[in-house]
């Protein structure tokens, strides 16, 4: 694994070994169990205090599952999830609740996660009828308008309806109720997935600007590769229930080792036309094996350009390459590759969403 610098700020949530099988059950008086799907299959990764991890990857390689397991909404399989250094994949009662409070989720979907049927006042304080230990003593109403008013919402709308905001403000009213008990950390799942370009880049803007005045801690789930980059410190990029590669931005972006993840970058839209022509675009052969019948030895090999027969024998571990330990450098970070290699980077920068909007671009 990579080593954190000395001054890097404590880990506020350490997973480690993270599974999530959903078994696959036969015949209705007596179920048997006949396979699983592997959604989540041995995920490994820290998120420091005030840092904002990354996680990429193709539709059903489990982020969601990750989401939802960080967030206690769901009991893992196995492996353990740290949070200030305690394990909380098995609490219960009160305590489980103390720390559902301190790990936020805001969904993808700002259509379907608003009750439609609620006021905006109503959703934004909800939190506060399931945690009355936090809840404002005094007027709970006011306390509402302010967090309207953080996220960029005039507080005079708080007795609207859903239907009668952009795609846009919707996403701003789930990030107000994500805020509303002051977590520590908030999971955002494809927060910006369903939103237009430009509207994309106001509301990533609006998250690192909350980031920074509450110290909040991130993790945040893309496909889009351009917009994991524009928030991201370090990213993570899965395939078929693992993390294939991790480190830095610049890393990952500028210096990718995993096959996969070079396909991915290969596929993200270049704006200059020069630079498109010069590029290379790997294209993967095949779709996603099903997460219930996950490939032996490298999960990634059947659709691997660089496959060999080692490949399907020996499980690649995740750690720095042997090829790029000694030599240090921005090459030398983790990588679940036997043969990872840099590859000509695609030319010019990946595209970072600029405030205007500028730049999109989507993985595969
Ligand atoms: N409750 C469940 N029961 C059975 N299988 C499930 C369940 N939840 C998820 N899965 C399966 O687990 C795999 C991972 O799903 P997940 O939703 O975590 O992927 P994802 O990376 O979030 O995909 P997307 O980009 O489409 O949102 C998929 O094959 C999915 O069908
Ligand atoms: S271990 Fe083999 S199949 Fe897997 S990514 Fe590396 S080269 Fe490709
Ligand atoms: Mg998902």
């Amino acid at each position: 694994m990579n080593r954190p610098s000395p001054q890097a700020p404590e880990p506020i949530l350490e997973v480690s070994g993270l599974v999530k099988h959903y078994p696959l059950t036969r015949g209705v008086l007596f179920r048997k169990q006949t396979g699983a799907v592997k959604a989540v299959d041995g995920v490994d990764f820290v998120l420091r205090r005030g840092e904002t991890l990354g996680i990429v990857g193709e539709s059903g390689c489990g982020k969601s599952t990750v989401a939802r397991l960080l967030c206690s909404l769901e009991r893992p399989t196995a492996g353990r999830i740290r949070y200030r250094g305690e394990d909380i994949t098995r609490l219960s009662g009160r305590a489980l609740k103390a720390v559902r409070r301190n790990i936020q989720m805001v969904f993808q979907d700002p259509y379907t996660s608003l009750n439609p049927r609620m006021t905006v006042g109503d959703i934004v304080g909800e939190p506060f009828d399931i945690h009355p230990e936090v809840a404002p003593k005094g007027d709970r109403r006011r306390r509402v308008k302010e967090l309207l008013d953080v996220v960029g919402l005039n507080p005079e709308y708080v007795n609207r309806y859903p239907h009668q905001f952009s795609g846009g403000q919707r996403q701003r009213i789930g990030i107000a109720r994500g805020l509303a008990l002051r977590p520590e950390i908030i999971v955002a799942d494809e927060p910006v997935s369903a939103l237009d370009v430009s509207v994309q880049a106001q509301v990533i803007n609006l998250m690192e600007r909350l980031q920074a005045e509450f110290g909040l801690s991130y993790v945040f789930i893309a496909h889009d590769l351009s917009v994991v980059r524009h928030i991201s410190d370090r990213v993570a990029v899965m395939y078929l229930g693992r993390i294939v590669e991790t480190g830095t931005d610049e890393e990952i972006y500028e210096h990718p080792t995993h096959p996969y993840t070079q396909a991915l970058l290969s596929a993200v839209p270049v704006p200059d036309p020069e630079a498109r022509e010069r590029r290379e675009r790997i294209v993967l052969s095949g779709d996603v094996p099903s997460p219930a019948a996950i490939p032996s030895g490298c999960r990634f090999r059947t659709r691997c350009f660089k496959a060999r027969p080692r490949c399907a024998v020996e499980v690649p571990v995740l750690a720095v390459p042997e090829a790029f330990r000694s030599e240090g450098g921005p090459a030398a970070h983790d990588s679940a590759c036997h043969f990872a290699a840099e590859r000509e980077p695609p030319p010019g920068p990946v595209p970072r969403r600029e405030p205007d909007g500028h730049g999109a671009a989507s993985a595969p």
